[in-house]
């Protein structure tokens, strides 16, 4: 296949930003009173109004092209037959397996994964559902209270982003509780209040290899066994959600008490396997199958509708737009709710994990940019941070923002203030202040003269900054499945375009290799091998100044 920098189309399409560059969307709007209904669809419960982009209908025909000729529609029949499309692993990409029709056969080496889905569905089924009803009793017959899930990066964020979403939905007297730095004060911290008796830990991690994810969770147990002084205790306060059921069962854990998932499903988009299992307990397994549901549709949406009229295919060709025609570096996920506050996290991972790489899947090294910063938070405290640099920065950072229609908690009427700055800042930021504008406005409040003209520089905002506005009616299980499901597919398709091998990260193995390398050194032991004098004279610094206890 022909690399992305030597498509037919990128000409085209420089040529096009270089027309598109200077051309203002407020003028786009006044010459069209159509722009937003040409610019817009809805899908699975969301509307996307992507008209305060800086595109004409040629735009989306340019990337329309940009796609077919990456072969898009062919790379997504690919991942949904089960084809070993993670060329580096050797491993199909089926996450989309998880939320599928159980009567619509996946192959996978020629082997049905559905019944195995199904399979363990039912077991989070029942073991949920016997934590929730109180028949999962914690050593000395005590219900559960508190479950606390051990793991990181996809076997945390995934599962912590839905719980905190979905909390309308939580069984009162059940509190989740997360933790995954290697830090021994995130677990000190969040067990400080717990009791031992009700307390039932999950640890989850794909590989079971994870240093955080098992320091953690020896400490755990050290925990419960100093309360409860029996091994016994083990297996009545502890899960294990893993693909690697031999470090499973040598961890100590009853692998009765595990829920298996696959090596085709990539930790970073595994909530909808046994991972989420914290949020079946959370709220219950019929709304985490409507959570499957929602996520659903939008993989039908994304196979079937038109690449021209299909969500994930838009928001993708939009990113890739801004990332490769206009020099955007990064993209902000400004969620107005303050449910999805840990969206930009989980985002964050399921992007630049997968597309923050620089060589293709044949080996070749890329000569364009690549995934981009994601980065954001909830509406509106970012108002009062970041957003300056958004609105009057040197930076073009285009943003996703994203809100319900209705609050689970209106609280007289904070929602529509929350909602009339979701509205706002994409309009400012289209609209800008020009100098002539922040003139006009001190003339009228009395400033004249030289402290006129230095303010008015100041005041002026220069518009034309790029956003997508997303809406849903309120935040269900049902549209959360469908809000994660897209972003899965966006970035699955700007990896597709940029020739990318989105589901491997190798480039997080070599800071473990040399903390591995390290830690030896910080407990006084001999160093395997020479640093250089910054890493020497700071491993020195923290050994002369260590405390001894
Ligand atoms: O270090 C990165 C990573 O491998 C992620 O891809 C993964 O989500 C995380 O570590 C945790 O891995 P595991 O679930 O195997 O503990």
């Amino acid at each position: 296949m022909t690399r992305f920098s030597a498509s037919p189309s990128i000409p085209q399409l420089q040529q096009h930003w270089r027309q598109m560059a200077d051309v203002q969307m407020q003028d786009l709007f006044a010459s069209d009173p159509q722009r937003f209904e040409r610019f817009s669809l809805e899908a699975c419960g969301i509307l996307l109004d992507y008209s305060k982009n800086r595109i004409r209908d040629e735009t989306l025909g340019l990337l329309g092209q940009l796609a077919e000729e990456r072969q898009l529609p062919t790379w997504i029949q690919r991942m949904f037959s089960g084809e070993a499309i993670n060329n580096t692993e050797q491993r199909a990409v089926l996450h989309v397996a998880l939320r599928n029709d159980p009567a619509q056969p996946i192959r996978v080496n020629g082997e049905d994964v559905m019944p195995g889905v199904e399979r363990v569905l039912g077991q989070m089924e029942r073991l949920s559902e016997a934590i929730r009803n109180g028949s999962w009793s914690g050593h000395g017959g005590q219900r559960i209270t508190d479950v606390v899930n051990i793991g990181i990066g996809g076997s945390n964020l995934g599962p912590l982003m839905v719980c905190e979403a979905l909390r309308p939905y939580w069984q009162s007297g059940l509190r989740l509780h997360f933790v995954s730095n290697v830090d021994g004060t995130h677990l000190s911290e969040t067990l400080r209040p717990l009791k031992a008796e009700t307390t039932l830990f999950i640890v989850a991690s794909k590989t079971f290899t994870t240093q955080e994810t098992l320091s953690n969770a020896f400490s755990a147990r050290a925990w419960l066994l100093d309360q409860l002084h029996d091994e016994q205790a083990v297996a009545a306060h502890f899960i294990a959600i893993s693909t690697n059921r031999a470090k499973v069962e040598a961890f100590g854990i009853d692998s009765n008490h595990m829920l298996e998932f696959w090596d085709w499903v990539g930790g970073r988009y595994s909530l909808w396997s046994a991972i989420g299992f914290p949020i079946a307990v959370a709220i219950g397994m019929d709304r985490f199958r409507q959570l499957l549901a929602g996520a659903r549709c939008m993989d039908q949406h994304f196979r079937q509708a038109p690449l021209a009229a299909n969500m994930p295919v838009i928001l993708a060709l939009l990113g890739i737009w801004y990332s490769n025609f206009a020099g955007a570096s990064s993209q902000a996920i400004l969620p107005y709710d303050q449910y999805l506050r840990y969206l930009p996290d989980y985002l964050q991972q399921a992007d630049m994990e997968s597309n923050g790489k620089s060589v293709t899947r044949d080996g070749e090294a890329v000569d364009y940019p690549t995934g981009p910063i994601i980065w954001g938070s909830a509406g509106t405290d970012g108002q009062h941070a970041y957003y300056q640099l958004i609105h009057q920065g040197g930076h073009l950072i285009p943003c996703d923002f994203i809100a319900p229609v209705n609050s689970h908690n209106e609280l007289g009427d904070q929602h529509l203030k929350l909602i009339s700055n979701f509205l706002a800042q994409p309009e400012a930021l289209m609209r800008g202040k020009s100098a002539e504008q922040a003139r006009a406005e001190l003339e009228a409040a009395g400033v004249s003269g030289e402290r006129l003209e230095l303010l008015a520089r100041h005041k002026t905002f220069p518009g034309n900054r790029p956003s997508n506005s997303l809406m849903f009616d309120r935040l269900t299980p049902e549209v959360l499945g469908s809000l994660i499901a897209l972003y899965e597919h966006k970035i699955f398709v700007q990896g597709v375009l940029w020739g990318l091998n989105s589901y491997d990260q190798w480039g997080v193995e070599l800071g473990k290799e040399l903390a591995n390398r390290i830690l030896p050194e910080l407990r006084g032991e001999p160093g395997q091998g020479r640093h250089d004098s910054s890493t020497q004279g700071l491993i020195r610094h923290f050994l002369q100044h260590r405390q001894s206890d």
